[in-house]
């Protein structure tokens, strides 16, 4: 990644401060790790896959973290505190948490099964909760701040995403609340919503075929994201710069949500065999 965030922003911004990313092991979650790495964080990362989190641990450290990270599912609230506990007793207590932690795929609602919709509201919601709760203790005595990753479904239907649009929504109103009750211990909230980022899972799972140059033609500002968008963002909304920012979501997806989610749903409609 080319970093112009430290072009902008002193190396030292996050010196001593820890930040906690869920699913930090890959995709946009570990593009905004890196951007917390080169601003001089203090990073721990969880998700399922061992091998993944190493591997990202690795590479945070070439960017001068000091790291740790922790097999730990979202929908298992235990290892989450564990995980936590761990961050604690190695880098401090946590002052940033990024609810990363996601899942998703193309399913039409009607084809959609019951357990299926509950995974990804599990995944994306509870989850968000989750780790939100058990690191209330360290944000409350860092006076940190949360940062949910939602997404263009949470305020617009996209087709075959009413599973993922149904917990981005819940998502985006957990940060509202969260803001509204613990901004009186000097915690934060907020959210952004990223949108088509280049190179992820996100895209490979939900543009498949040639949807998303189709879409990309229409993203107002002309191109995809990367993960260091979405990262600078973060970065701003956990920094000082943001102090006076609480209960928000900030869009980052190139104007691509302002014409709606009509093209998309033709697109995918024709790419998944029905009428385009
Ligand atoms: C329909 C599906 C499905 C699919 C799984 N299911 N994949 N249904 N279409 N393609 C159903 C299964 O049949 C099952 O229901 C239920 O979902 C749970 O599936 P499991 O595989 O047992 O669950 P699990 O191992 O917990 O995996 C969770 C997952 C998986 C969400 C289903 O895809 C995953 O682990 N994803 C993590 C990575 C990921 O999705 N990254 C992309 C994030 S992109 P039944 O009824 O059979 O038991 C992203 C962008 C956000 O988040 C933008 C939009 C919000």
């Amino acid at each position: 990644m080319s970093m112009t965030l430290t072009e902008y922003l002193p190396k030292d911004l996050f010196a001593g401060k820890t930040v906690f990313v869920t699913g930090g092991g890959s995709g946009i979650n570990l593009g905004v790790a890196k951007c917390f790495a080169a601003v001089g964080a203090n990073v721990a990362i969880c998700g399922r896959t061992v091998e993944k989190l190493e591997n990202a641990a690795r590479a945070l450290e070439m960017l001068g973290a000091q790291t740790t990270h922790a097999v730990a599912d979202v929908r298992d609230y235990e290892a989450l505190e564990r995980a936590f506990e761990k961050t604690k007793e190695e880098l401090g207590p946590i002052h940033t948490l990024v609810c990363g932690a996601a899942g998703n795929f193309l399913s039409p609602a009607e084809n959609l099964s019951a357990n299926g919709f509950k995974s990804v509201v599990d995944i994306d919601l509870l989850g968000s909760f989750n780790a939100s709760r058990a690191a209330f203790e360290h944000l409350e005595q860092t006076k940190g701040n949360i940062i949910f990753i939602s997404a263009g479904q949470a305020f617009t239907p996209y087709f075959a995403q009413a599973h993922a649009g149904a917990a981005k929504a819940g998502v985006d109103n957990l940060m509202r609340n969260l803001a509204l009750e613990w901004g009186r211990y000097g915690i934060r909230s907020n959210s952004i919503a990223p949108g088509p980022i280049e190179g992820t899972e996100g895209m490979r799972r939900l543009a498949p075929g040639n949807v998303g140059d189709r879409l990309k033609q229409a993203i107002p500002l002309g191109r995809f994201g990367t993960v260091e968008d979405v990262g600078q963002a973060a970065v701003f909304l956990a920094s000082p710069l943001a102090s006076f920012v609480t209960g928000t979501l900030l869009v980052v997806d190139g104007g691509q949500n302002l014409p709606g989610s009509g093209l998309y749903t033709r697109l995918i409609m024709a790419a998944m065999g029905g009428e385009g």
